[in-house]
């Protein structure tokens, strides 16, 4: 397959595993890229130091194309995109504020910048910050989420007419039928969240894989608005703070209901009624944790066969 983004990113296929809290460290990041995708570390669980380790870990196990998931209300962001630029990284998917203050400074050390966003006009501003490609995330990806709640489906084609970039669809795609579909509604790639995070090479506990591996449709929900949103699985934690978001709690109560260092608690330590467990609706269609390399290769045949079946 050969579009706009296999082209920016040097990549055989356009799969993306997005960065994700707590899940992709070296392991899963190098054997998406090792696929043929574009692995992402994801450095929004991690200090400095480990993120350097990281990175060194990845230069080791693999030559192919990666890159780097930088949320950018990181606290000490300037010091990780110091260290990014001085480890030669290539490829940079910021998310979580503004392209606006950083791109450039990553575009200088000839850094391609994709940025994630939850609507038009947010897409829009990230061709005035010069980032390279953008990532559209719709309402049905796991982790943190637009305050809008615009699903993928209607996302993507708004984003395609608010862009020229190139554009990468994310948000509820797990197999190569729904790639078909992003492509179709003018994406050009896709970012996967959910689907590796359930993957062998996940840093996530294996009770967290296989509770979302047991997720029926309608087992995630959205809160957490007056935080950042959030997508989770209904377990006790979520019941608490639903019952204080229906009774009016604030910011600082919701604060108080999480506790310290909840997504770790949830994903990496396995915690299923006290943790915050971030997952994507698709999640429920997933029912089998595979390897980074048999869901490429799944999704690639899917896509192929999706793609024979309706054009012929
Ligand atoms: C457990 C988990 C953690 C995530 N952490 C991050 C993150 O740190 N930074 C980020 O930009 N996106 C994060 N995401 C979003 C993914 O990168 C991706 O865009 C999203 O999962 C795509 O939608 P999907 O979950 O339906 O596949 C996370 C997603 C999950 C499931």
């Amino acid at each position: 397959m050969k579009n706009r983004i296999t082209e920016l990113f040097g990549i055989e296929y356009p799969v993306i595993q997005g960065g994700m809290v707590w899940c992709s460290g070296w392991r899963l990041a190098a054997a998406v890229s090792e696929a043929g995708g574009l692995g992402l570390l994801g450095a929004g669980s991690m200090h400095p130091e480990t993120l350097l380790e990281h990175i060194r870990k990845m230069k080791e196990a693999t030559r192919k194309p990666w890159g780097i998931n930088l949320p950018l209300m990181y606290p000490e962001i300037d010091t990780l995109i110091d260290m990014i630029i001085a480890e030669g990284v290539k490829i940079v998917f910021t998310s979580a504020g503004s392209p606006k203050k950083y791109t450039a400074r990553f575009n200088a050390a000839g850094i391609k910048v994709a940025h994630v966003v939850s609507s038009s006009k947010f897409a829009a501003k990230c061709e005035e910050a010069g980032v390279d490609a953008v990532v559209a995330e719709g309402f049905e990806a796991g982790g943190h989420n637009g305050r809008e709640e615009t699903t993928t489906m209607v996302l993507i084609p708004q984003v395609r007419r608010a862009t020229t970039l190139p554009l990468i669809a994310a948000g509820g795609i797990a197999s190569g039928e729904a790639m078909l579909a992003a492509e179709a509604l003018g994406a050009e790639g896709v970012q996967c969240g959910t689907v590796f995070a359930m993957s062998r090479e996940s840093s996530a506990a294996d009770a967290f894989k296989d509770r979302c591996a047991s997720l029926q449709e309608g087992d995630t929900m959205l809160c957490l608005k007056k935080l950042a949103p959030t997508r989770m699985i209904k377990n006790p934690l979520y019941d608490e703070i639903k019952t204080a978001e229906d009774n009016g709690a604030d910011a600082e109560a919701l604060r108080g209901i999480l506790g310290k260092a909840a997504s770790k608690r949830g994903i990496f330590e396995g915690d299923l009624d006290r943790g915050e467990l971030e997952i994507g609706q698709v999640a429920s269609a997933v029912k089998e944790i595979q390897t980074a390399a048999q869901i490429v290769e799944r999704m690639m045949g899917e896509y192929a066969d999706a793609r024979k079946r309706i054009l012929g």
